[in-house]
């Protein structure tokens, strides 16, 4: 039931991160069907523990699942990846599933010169050690360090994207490590948060031009377009593939931050509100 090639791919988030990875993949597989669900009810996940975080990545695969035949999963937070893979490839042993850190641990190691990366997540991200690992896994001799970032969400959330208070942000969060004294003053930023990226520019203000700043959006759409290939479900439509917006919570707001994050306008009509 799930093996069509024409079933649409569910992807998820905590809230209207996720688009940055939507965005990406529409540009890499425009042909494809997308049910887009995003948790706001229950943003941040970043902040919770492991066992509610299990528990909420389950609900939002089961709703996304319980919609109709999906033919791949794409887990498009970093914080549900970092968590929760296990137990959803254990609930849908039939499906598919592709997480973020993978990707990213990749776009990472691909970028950084002298294997010196730090992570830039939320607090559960960082306390999971999914990134370190898997950034271990494709290179045994970076030095990682992970650093949890909290008031990034809210800022992208809230649009404050550049200007005098978001650097202050990021300075508190990050100056340290590259400061005059630091030895291992990372050469690469990994921006493990799906919300991170919105707020690239000011980071790179603060940390200069030499610092390579990744993401895991690009990397995931092309390990999507991998694994699709791989199993022979590729849609074969010639046309452009459609979007199904989803919020469990305030639809207005979703449409308002979500345009900023997928880089077009959406309007609170192109989303439906659900509960899971
Ligand atoms: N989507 C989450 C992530 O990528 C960030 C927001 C949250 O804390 O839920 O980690």
């Amino acid at each position: 039931m799930y093996n069509n090639s024409d079933s649409p791919i569910g992807i998820f988030d905590s809230g209207v991160g996720g688009m940055t990875v939507l965005r990406a993949l529409l540009q890499r597989l425009p042909a494809e069907s997308y049910r887009f669900l995003g948790d706001t009810a229950r943003l941040p996940y970043g902040t919770k523990g492991a066992s509610t975080i299990i528990e909420y990545t389950l609900k939002a695969a089961g709703k996304l699942v319980d919609m109709g035949p999906v033919k791949m999963l794409v887990v498009a937070c970093n914080t549900a990846s970092s968590v929760a893979l296990p137990a959803l490839r254990e609930r849908f042993p039939n499906i598919p599933v592709v997480g973020v850190i993978q990707p990213g641990a990749k776009a990472a190691v691909r970028a950084s010169g002298e294997g010196r990366i730090a992570v830039l997540a939320t607090e559960a991200t960082v306390r999971g050690g999914a990134y370190v690992r898997a950034i271990h896994a494709l290179n045994p001799d970076a030095h990682v360090i992970g650093r949890a970032c909290t008031l990034f969400v809210p800022l992208a959330e809230e649009g404050w994207l550049e200007g005098d208070v978001v650097e202050g942000v990021v300075r508190r969060y990050i100056g340290d490590l590259f400061a005059p004294e630091q030895t291992q003053t990372p050469d690469t930023l990994l921006l493990g948060c799906t919300h991170f990226p919105l707020l690239q520019k000011a980071i790179a203000s603060v940390v200069g031009p030499k610092i390579a700043i990744v993401d895991s959006a690009g990397t995931t759409a092309e390990a999507v377009a991998d694994s699709l290939k791989e199993q022979n479900l590729l849609c074969t439509r010639a046309q452009q593939g459609s979007v199904r917006f989803m919020a469990t919570d305030n639809v207005r707001r979703f449409a308002a931050t979500g345009g900023l994050f997928l880089g077009r306008n959406l309007s609170e009509d192109d989303v439906e509100l659900v509960d899971m």
